[in-house]
């Protein structure tokens, strides 16, 4: 039967980590996978989950099925971690959570039960958005519209354009939005963009999606939640997917939650069920390890505290980063405003090179960047920035 098939082409941002891995050029440099590298270019296990992790090798004494909404422990903690310990809604008994595999799984799930509520919904995506958005939340059977997000010129949100065309998203629809670090560009709302959308959500009637997979990358772990905080505070109905990957460096681990907030209690309950039905029919339950970890990270005083101030110094790192690849390009021989870079949030921003050029970094130098021209900020380190900084310009010349 398989002689029917044809080769699928394999995912940009995946295929190009397995390109660099591959490659064996000693002055290569990785600005592709959304992947955190500290200085000296690796990707380690951060201190507290490690110390969570031995921790566990001796208390854990079971390996037994959890069930299909997973550590009951780390799905409050994770609501506490989203929303703050204080916001209304956790007393509200309007929200529910469940762990699901990564930020991906989370997505998934969501939509899934979005599905089932509403099998006409259309979900709106901004452009550009994660590649792997609507590939997966396509498979989900959603139909899918686009609205404009960022401005290639103007290298910021394309405000304007993207308000004239949510409001004129029908009542009952589904519009994705990145809760903090846009993914690609580093181009966030600003609170009173997110307060103009959630103004817009209660008079057209339709329902924020928000997928959050870098709290505490951007501005810092509260900042970074200010518009699905205010949400939840206004609007009655809410979806987040969110993710452990980046901000415990979880990414193998496949750690994530599915969070909905119904318009009332009742409904809560209802929602939950449908969500871990449709976990049980995907893939049974989520896989507990990394979920154990965060769990105990944030339920230890000490671990927690070490935590943030590790995550902390991820965030610095990748703000100092894009003031030091800018400072570096800000002389280059075409004269290309490369100020954007150290304006934006999170691991990512957009080059805006040409597609040619892009290969020639690739090919010449070794310089590793999504088609799109994403840059991956956590890559930039003190040893490579000459190097990159040269490569740049003779391609740009
Ligand atoms: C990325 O955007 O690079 C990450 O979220 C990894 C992935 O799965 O694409």
């Amino acid at each position: 039967m398989f002689e029917s098939l044809k080769p699928v082409a394999i995912d940009p941002i995946l295929g190009l980590m397995m390109a660099f891995k591959a490659d064996e050029r000693a002055e290569k440099i990785d600005l592709g996978v959304g992947v955190y590298q500290d200085d000296r270019g690796r990707t380690p296990v951060m201190a507290s989950v490690k110390e969570a992790e031995s921790r566990l090798m001796v208390v854990e004494n079971t390996k037994a099925y959890q069930g299909m909404a997973g550590d009951p422990d780390y799905n409050q903690r994770m609501l506490d971690l989203l929303f703050g310990s204080d916001h209304s809604i956790l007393s509200s008994g309007r929200v529910k959570s469940i762990q699901a595999p990564g930020g991906s799984g989370a997505l998934r799930v969501g939509a899934e039960v979005i599905r089932r509520a509403r099998p006409d919904a259309m979900l709106w995506v901004g452009v550009p958005t994660w590649p792997n958005h609507i590939p997966l939340l396509g498979s989900a059977g959603f139909n899918i519209r686009e609205y404009p997000y960022y401005d290639i010129e103007s290298r910021q949100v394309n405000v304007e354009a993207m308000m004239e065309t949510l409001r004129q998203v029908p009542a009952g629809d589904m519009v994705l939005l990145h809760g903090c670090c846009h993914n690609p560009t580093g181009a966030d709302l600003t609170p009173e963009q997110w307060d103009a959308i959630a103004d817009l959500a209660l008079e057209r009637g339709f329902v924020p999606f928000i997928d959050t997979a870098y709290q505490g990358l951007g501005d810092g772990l509260d900042q970074d939640a200010y518009g699905m905080r205010m949400m939840a505070e206004r609007l009655p109905e809410l979806v987040i997917a969110s993710s452990c990957s980046k901000n415990f460096g979880l990414y193998r681990e496949r750690t994530g939650s599915i969070t909905f907030i119904a318009e009332t209690s009742e409904r809560a309950d209802v929602v939950v069920t449908q969500a871990m039905s449709t976990a049980r029919s995907l893939y049974s339950m989520p896989p507990a390890h990394g979920a154990l970890l965060v769990s105990m990270v944030l339920g230890d005083e000490a671990l927690r505290n070490q935590w943030q101030m590790e995550l902390e110094e991820v965030r610095q790192r990748i703000v100092s980063m894009r003031q030091l690849l800018c400072g570096s390009l800000k002389d280059n021989a075409a004269g290309v405003d490369f100020s954007h870079i150290e304006k934006q949030k999170g691991m990512f921003s957009f080059l805006g090179i040409t597609t040619p050029q892009l290969e020639r970094l690739r090919n010449e130098f070794g310089i590793y960047i999504v088609s799109s021209t994403r840059i991956n900020l956590a890559g930039v380190n003190s040893n490579n920035v000459g190097y990159l900084t040269d490569a740049l310009q003779s391609v740009l010349e």
